[in-house]
C-alpha cells in the first residue's frame, strides 16, 4: 500500500507546510504531502511547495461567485489528487459545515492557543494581556465552530518576562513545527478514535501527546 496522500492549505508562509513536508521527507511522517493549495496568489508556501515538487494550486475566492462554488472548488482538486487527510496550516478562510462534514475527522487545524483557550486571532497579544506564564499550540480535529474540535496534540511554550507578541509567536512556532507531524502521524496511523468531543489515542504512551518547547526540559519550575 502506498502512503497515505495529504494535502495542505494554505494562506501565507507556510512553515508549518515546510514542517510537514521535512517530516514526509524524512519518513518520521508515514504520509505523503501530494498537494497543496492556497486561496492567495502570494503566500509563500506556494513557493516552499514548488521547491519540494509538490503540485501547488491556487483557488482564489474572488474568481468564485460564492463561498459555496469556492469550496466546491477546492474539493473538487483534493479529489482529483485521491487526497485522504487535509492539514489546515495558517488556513484563514472559515469553511462552511458542509465542507468541514464531507471531510470530518480527516482535517486537521493547527492553532497558536492551549485550546479552547484563545480561540480566533491575535492570540499572543491576548496572551500577554492575560498576563500569562504559558501558552503553546494545538492540533485538533476540524468542526464547523472555528478553532474548535477533538484535540490530538498539544505543545506548552513559556511566556517570558518582556515577551512581545512577535518574539511569543515565534517560539510558539517552534513547537508547532513540531506538534504537527506527529498529530498527522497518529492520524494517519489509524491510531485516533473519536469519542464525543474527545479523540483518543490507541496505546497511548505518556506524553506522546505533549509536546514541550526545549526550554522547558530545565525549567526552574520543573518538580
Ligand atoms: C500558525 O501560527 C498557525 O497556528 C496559525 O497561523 C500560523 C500560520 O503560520 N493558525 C491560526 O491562527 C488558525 N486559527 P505558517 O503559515 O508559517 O504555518
Amino acid at each position: 500500500m502506498g502512503l497515505a496522500r495529504v494535502a495542505v492549505l494554505i494562506s501565507g508562509s507556510g512553515t508549518n507546510l515546510q514542517a510537514l513536508i521535512d517530516a514526509s521527507r524524512s519518513g518520521a511522517l508515514g504520509a505523503e504531502i501530494a498537494l497543496v493549495i492556497s486561496h492567495r496568489a502570494g503566500a509563500y508556501g506556494l513557493e516552499r511547495a514548488r521547491r519540494a515538487g509538490i503540485p501547488a494550486r491556487v483557488v482564489r475566492p474572488r474568481d468564485f461567485p460564492d463561498r459555496a462554488s469556492h469550496e466546491r472548488a477546492v474539493d473538487e482538486l483534493l479529489r482529483a489528487h485521491d487526497v485522504a487527510y487535509v492539514c489546515l496550516a495558517g488556513y484563514m478562510r472559515v469553511l462552511s459545515a458542509d465542507f468541514v462534514h464531507s471531510w470530518r475527522d480527516r482535517m486537521l487545524n493547527i492553532h497558536p492557543s492551549l485550546l479552547p483557550a484563545f480561540r480566533g486571532l491575535d492570540v499572543h497579544e491576548r496572551v500577554l494581556e492575560a498576563g500569562l506564564p504559558v501558552t503553546g499550540c494545538t492540533v485538533h480535529l476540524v468542526r464547523p465552530e472555528v478553532d474548535a474540535g477533538p484535540v490530538l496534540v498539544q505543545g506548552v511554550v513559556p511566556v517570558l518576562p518582556g515577551d512581545t507578541p512577535e518574539r511569543l509567536q515565534a517560539r510558539v512556532l517552534e513547537v508547532e513545527h513540531r506538534c504537527y507531524p506527529r498529530a498527522l502521524r497518529f492520524l494517519v496511523e489509524g491510531r485516533v478514535r473519536v469519542e464525543g468531543e474527545r479523540a483518543l489515542l490507541a496505546d497511548e504512551r505518556p506524553g506522546e501527546r505533549l509536546v514541550l518547547h526545549p526550554l522547558l526540559a530545565s525549567w526552574p519550575g520543573a518538580g
